[in-house]
């Protein structure tokens, strides 16, 4: 059995104390935060705090607050040596907890929103650590999370954590500027939801660069002067311009 203390009561807290709550071999001793009480989406047999000077004795510490929030929740944890604090950041060096004998990083590479679920089992687990035993631990610990278990130093995940920011956060906001273009021209966003899918769909079977169609990606400069004509007095126009140039150099160039 790993006992274990979560910090922090946002979207990555929610989701692990979700998961680990399912697995008979972890126990969640207690979630740790700043709010008087517990949100109200967390399950209701989890013991709250939000006294970090009192908090209970756990075989790992799980901090998952705001990347610039980690060093200072950090330095109010005061816990026994033979303990482990891991942080859940992509960006942030893993060193920045060597305050403690033993610690380390499980970065869990997947978009967490409070209400959207997720199948733990195929995340895969950046994992990190300050020497070999808090590695075999948190190994273990993520190995009964899911069945992908990545170990990476902190300039690597670092790497990960930049392509997750292009794949993701990026393409995200490419489907709000198309939304926000469909609702300017009184249109239903709405309909661009099977390509989205669609177009994530591909993706798992294809390369992206197999998967890009478009004007871009065929050098269509008539339908590309059309587009920006349109958008020549818009917010978007700058960008539509650079992404369809970076398109056309990534397929067209020697
Ligand atoms: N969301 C994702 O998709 C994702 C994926 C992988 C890894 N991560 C990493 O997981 C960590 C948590 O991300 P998240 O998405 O769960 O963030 P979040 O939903 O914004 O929650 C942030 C948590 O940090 C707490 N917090 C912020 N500033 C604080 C401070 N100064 N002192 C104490 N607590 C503070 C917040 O408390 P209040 O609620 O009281 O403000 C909240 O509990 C981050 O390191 C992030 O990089 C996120």
């Amino acid at each position: 059995m790993i006992d274990i203390i979560i910090l922090g009561t946002g979207n990555v807290s929610y989701h692990f104390s979700e998961v680990i709550l399912k697995k008979n071999d972890l126990q969640l001793i207690e979630i740790c935060g700043r709010k008087n009480s517990i949100p109200e989406c967390f399950d209701k047999s989890i013991s709250y705090s939000n006294d970090i000077s009192k908090i209970q004795s756990a075989d790992i510490y799980l901090i998952c607050v705001s990347d610039d929030a980690i060093d200072s929740v950090n330095s109010q944890l005061n816990i026994n040596e033979e303990s482990i604090v891991i942080h859940s950041s992509g960006s942030t060096e893993m060193n920045c907890l060597s305050k403690h004998k033993k610690y380390g990083v499980l970065y869990p590479l997947q978009t967490f929103s409070l209400n959207s679920q997720v199948d733990f089992n195929n995340i895969p687990l950046i994992v990190e650590a300050s020497a070999n035993d808090e590695l075999i631990k948190i190994k273990e610990l993520s190995s009964i999370l899911s069945k992908k278990v990545i170990e990476c130093n902190s300039t690597q995940r670092l790497s990960i954590h930049i392509s997750a920011v292009f794949a993701n956060n990026f393409s995200n906001h490419m489907n709000v500027i198309a939304e926000e273009i469909l609702e300017a021209n009184n249109v239903d966003p709405n309909i661009l939801k099977p390509l989205i899918l669609e177009t994530s769909k591909k993706t798992q079977y294809l390369k992206s660069k197999e998967a890009q169609t478009g004007p871009a990606k065929r050098n269509d400069q008539i339908t590309i002067e059309k587009h920006l004509i349109l958008l020549k007095e818009t917010k978007h126009f700058d960008m539509y311009k650079k992404i369809t140039e970076e398109i056309i150099k990534s397929n067209h160039e020697l």
